[in-house]
Parts: C-alpha cells; structure tokens; sequence
C-alpha cells in the first residue's frame, strides 16, 4: 500500500495534471483495492458529488466507494443548492471546503469546473466536462492492462466521434505508453488525437477497439445530423474481423445498440465493457486514497 503520494492535496481536473508515475499508482493501487475491497482508508471523510448532468456509473462508483473505504458521499444536486438561487459559485465553493474533504464535479463547460477548483481549498476531481473524462480514461486503461499484461505499445483505436472520453484516454496513452489513433468523420475529430477518415484503417491489426456514443450530453440538438454523420462508424462484428484476433472492445457507457455498437458486439465475447464498467470503480477509490491521504 502507498502512503507518501504526490496526489495528496491535489486537484484532477485533465489528464495532464498527472505524471506518469502518479498515473501508474492509480492503477496499482486500484488493483490492490480491488483484491481488498473494503478498507477503512478514508474513515470520516466526506465526498461531494456536484453532478449538473446525468450519471449513473460515475455518481454510484464514487458513492459506493466512499461507502467502502470508511467514508461518506452526498450528493449535491444543483437545482437544490443556493446556488440556483444566485448565490455565487464562489462562495459556494468556500462553503462546501468547510465540510467537505474533495468535491467531484460533472459539468458542462470545463471553465466551470476551472472555477470550483480555483475557489475551493480541497481536492476537486473532474467526474466528466463536455472537454475529459479522466476517471474514465484510468478505468480504460486498467481494464486494458488487466487483458494485455502490459500498455507498452499497445494499439487503440477509437472509431466514432472524437469525444472528451477520447482526449482523455489518448492524453494517457502519451504517459502509460499506448497508442490512440482515431477514425471520425469530418468536424468530429478530437483536440490534439490524430485521426484518419476510415474506421478500417485504424481497427486494422488493432490490440483494442473504443467507441462512444454518437450524442454526448449537450449534443442531443444536433441528433439527427449526428446520426447520419456518424452512420459509417458503428463497431460491429464485420469491422472487428479487421482487428488482431485477440481484440476486445471497449466503450465509457451508456451505449445505444444499433447506433455506435451492435447488440452482438456490446453483449458478445469480445466485449470488455462490463469489466470497464466495474474499473471506474477500483481507480476511482485509487485516486481518491491518493488525493486525500496524507
Ligand atoms: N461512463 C460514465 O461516466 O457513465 P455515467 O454517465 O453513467 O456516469
Ligand atoms: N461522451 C459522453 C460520455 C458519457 C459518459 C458524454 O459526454 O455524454
């Protein structure tokens, strides 16, 4: 078990904002949890979870693991807080540090979540912005070293639209040593991945295919647009053929069978999702252990 951890104290707003080393003590630990799940590690302390959109992995992973590490979540709905009522993010913010040892946040604009963690004095953990998602780019990788052994070299290709889930898991392919290529179509291509045109290109001897859904939160105005663009990207069995033969597939959920991925591929026996899932779980414990242990 770590005890001294360079995360104490720290925010985790991007990808970025870890080293290589604190990324692979997140996973480590993450296992180490995993095989003991239940440890009174953060007795007594409190997480808040300020969600302004939909959630259903993130909010219970974070909620279940507090539970299991001695502590305790409370979830912050928006609409209930003085801050619908204009009472200022800041001062909300310096109210909550008062009785919170961190505060997960799931927002729509990343300045927003900029702003929580300029203006409170504890941890803040970015549970997903319209720009990352970096819980879910540490469960993503853990769930491919957990397959492979190892990241070293490992090929992941993304095929669909270029999502915050995206930018996060190819930041971290740049420190645990996997390759992300993407393949979207024109306009929906993610800051700073590289990306092709056709889904063949990079499924083509790939060690790992991840996908998303066509119509992220904030997204849904442009649906039907985003269902045509994005028609020739859908992972199914005959795009998988294409992948080396021990591939499996990956994708943040929720998904949408018939659109980005197929029934048979979601449910089939080259689908990591359902362990994926679980993993946000374990790293999320990780990185909370890290943040908030001395
Ligand atoms: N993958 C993910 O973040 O799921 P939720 O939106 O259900 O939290
Ligand atoms: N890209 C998706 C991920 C959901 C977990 C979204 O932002 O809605």
């Amino acid at each position: 078990m770590l005890t001294v951890s360079s995360l104490t104290g720290r925010d985790l707003l991007r990808i970025a904002d870890l080293s290589s080393a604190e990324a692979e003590a997140v996973l480590d630990l993450a296992v180490e949890l995993r095989e003991q799940p239940k440890q009174p590690l953060l007795a007594g302390a409190t997480l808040g979870l300020y969600f302004a959109k939909h959630s259903t992995r993130t909010r219970v992973s974070f909620s279940a693991g507090m539970a299991q590490l001695g502590g305790a979540a409370i979830a912050l709905a928006p609409e209930e807080l003085q801050l619908s009522r204009g009472e200022s993010l800041p001062d909300t913010a310096r109210a909550l540090s008062g009785y919170l040892d961190a505060l997960a946040v799931r927002t729509h604009a990343h300045a927003e979540l900029a702003a929580w963690a300029e203006w409170a004095s504890i941890p803040v953990i970015n549970a997903l912005t319209a720009e990352e998602h970096p819980c879910q780019a540490l469960a993503d990788a853990l769930t491919i070293r957990d397959r492979l052994g190892s990241l070293d070299g490992v090929r992941v290709a993304w095929v669909g639209d270029g999502t915050n889930v995206l930018v996060s898991l190819a930041a971290l392919g740049e420190l645990l040593g996997y390759e992300v290529v993407a393949a979207c179509p024109p306009g929906y291509e993610a800051p700073g991945v590289q990306s092709v045109r056709d889904p063949r290109d990079v499924v083509d001897g790939a060690d790992v295919v991840v996908t998303d859904t066509w119509i992220s939160m904030g997204d849904e105005h442009e649906r039907v647009k985003r269902l045509i663009d994005l028609e020739p990207y859908r992972v199914d069995d005959a795009l998988l053929a294409l992948a080396s033969p021990d591939a499996f597939v990956m994708h943040c959920l929720p998904a949408h069978p018939g659109e980005e991925i197929t029934a048979d591929v979601l449910y089939g026996k080259r689908s990591a999702i359902w362990d994926e899932a679980e993993n946000r779980l374990h790293v999320q414990k990780a990185l909370l252990v890290l943040l908030l242990r001395s």
